[in-house]
């Protein structure tokens, strides 16, 4: 293994009732006065808001309500939330969400806490954090992005027609409510888009070096295996906790850092899909699927041994009478074949492309990571991106 440090600043709390048994005791040394952030009306929908807004009220404290927090969120989002957290002189946030109110919520934390342009010193390019940003604590509602634990957080400029990540540790929550019951109410396409997304983070990861043996590689390939029967027995009962449970707790694991130890992580699909979200605004797991087949079957001759590693222990393809090369595609079909199966879409068309969309200015806008087995340029992204129409 390569050296490393570990360390993951947020406490989970998980499982049915976590939220009734827990909220309070978790504010109780933040203050009076909390943020309450959240998205569009789910949570009204089915209960959760309720929940909570009962549980503020009896812990005696005052709320300060921060809705409309939408996916993808904005850059002028997370402006409007710093200026009110200020105002109302939040102690705390609480956010309510999936990914895109959880990476909000982050962004509006250190920002409530800086006076300089968070976007310019700190998403433009890395920045060193040498402030306590305002405390956060999250009560995540759908499985995808790992976003409860760790300190990365996906923000959208549309100014600039930039959607960038970064990860800061100081960023990471304080808690992380997962009540698996909760995600009972995600819509099936929304389910299944965040299922992928977790396969695609771990994925990510799985295809990058260094690959003599080590335990992260390991870890992975019982993840994807698990992420992969969890999702089928899912969309056949959307109410298994079982399942809901190991999505939900799979979804954290890809993006706790743990599986990401010692690897060099890959990445660039992420990049790619950001930035034809900047653009469309489309469903960050939707724009993976469409690209995670299209993109491996130009890396897969330079990472062949992984991709047969991959055919045998995730999909369970058998290697006989097959070459390196044979059985390392059959493993990337199996994936595509599986992209089919769940129903998510396979063309950059059914994302809302279109032939007006200027695909060559989303390919030159997306950066070029470093941990690819085969480097990508500009031209062959937009190769990739060709394909995927
Ligand atoms: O807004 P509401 O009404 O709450 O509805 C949301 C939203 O429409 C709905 N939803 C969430 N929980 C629900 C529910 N509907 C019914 N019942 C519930 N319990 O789901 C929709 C999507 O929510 P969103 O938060 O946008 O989805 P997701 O969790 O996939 O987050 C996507 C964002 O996270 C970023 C993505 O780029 C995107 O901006 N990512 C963040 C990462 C991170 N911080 O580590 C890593 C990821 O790779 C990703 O890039
Ligand atoms: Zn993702």
């Amino acid at each position: 293994m390569n050296n490393f440090i570990f360390e993951n600043a947020t406490k989970v709390y998980f499982g049915k009732g976590c939220v009734k048994e827990y909220l309070s005791c978790l504010l109780e040394p933040y203050g009076d006065t909390v943020l309450l952030a959240y998205g569009g009306e789910s949570i009204k929908k089915n209960g959760v808001y309720d929940e909570v807004m009962a549980i503020l009220a009896r812990a005696g404290k005052t709320v300060v309500e921060f809705p409309g927090i939408m996916s993808n969120p904005t850059y002028k989002k997370v402006m409007a939330g710093a200026q009110l957290a200020r105002e109302v002189q939040a102690k705390v946030i609480l956010g309510i969400g999936g990914g895109s109110v959880m990476d909000c919520c982050k962004a509006i934390a250190l920002a409530a806490r800086y006076d300089g342009d968070i976007w310019n010193d700190f998403w433009e390019r890395p920045g060193v954090i040498d402030f306590e940003p305002l405390p956060l604590g999250v009560i995540v509602t759908t499985a995808g992005t790992g976003s409860e634990c760790n300190g990365g957080a996906v923000i959208t400029n549309e100014d600039k027609k930039i959607k960038t990540g970064r990860d800061y540790p100081k960023c990471n929550p304080k808690f992380a409510l997962m009540d698996p019951t909760y995600t009972y109410s995600v819509p099936q396409k929304q389910m299944i888009s965040g299922s992928f997304d977790i396969l695609s983070h771990i994925m990510e990861t799985y295809f990058s070096g260094p690959d003599e043996d080590n335990v992260s590689d390991d870890i992975m390939e019982a993840l994807m295996r698990s992420v992969i029967r969890n999702l089928r027995i899912a969309i056949g009962n959307p109410q298994d906790y079982t399942a809901r449970s190991n999505l939900m707790w799979a979804s954290t694991m890809a993006e706790n850092r743990i599986i990401k130890l010692g690897k060099k992580c890959d990445f660039e699909c992420h990049q790619m899909e950001h930035q034809l979200g900047d653009y469309t605004d489309c469903n960050h797991g939707c724009g993976l699927a469409v690209l995670h087949p299209v993109y491996y079957r130009h890396i897969c001759e330079a990472g062949k041994e992984k991709f047969s590693r991959f055919a045998t222990e995730v999909w369970g393809i058998s290697p006989e009478g097959k070459t390196t090369e044979e059985l390392a595609r059959a493993g990337v079909e199996a994936l595509a074949d599986f992209i089919k199966e769940i129903g998510l879409p396979a063309t950059l068309r059914e994302l809302g492309v279109t032939e007006e969309t200027d695909l060559k200015a989303i390919a030159d806008s997306c950066a070029i990571v470093p941990g690819s087995y085969k480097k990508m340029t500009h031209e062959e992204i937009l190769e990739i991106f060709k394909e995927c129409f």
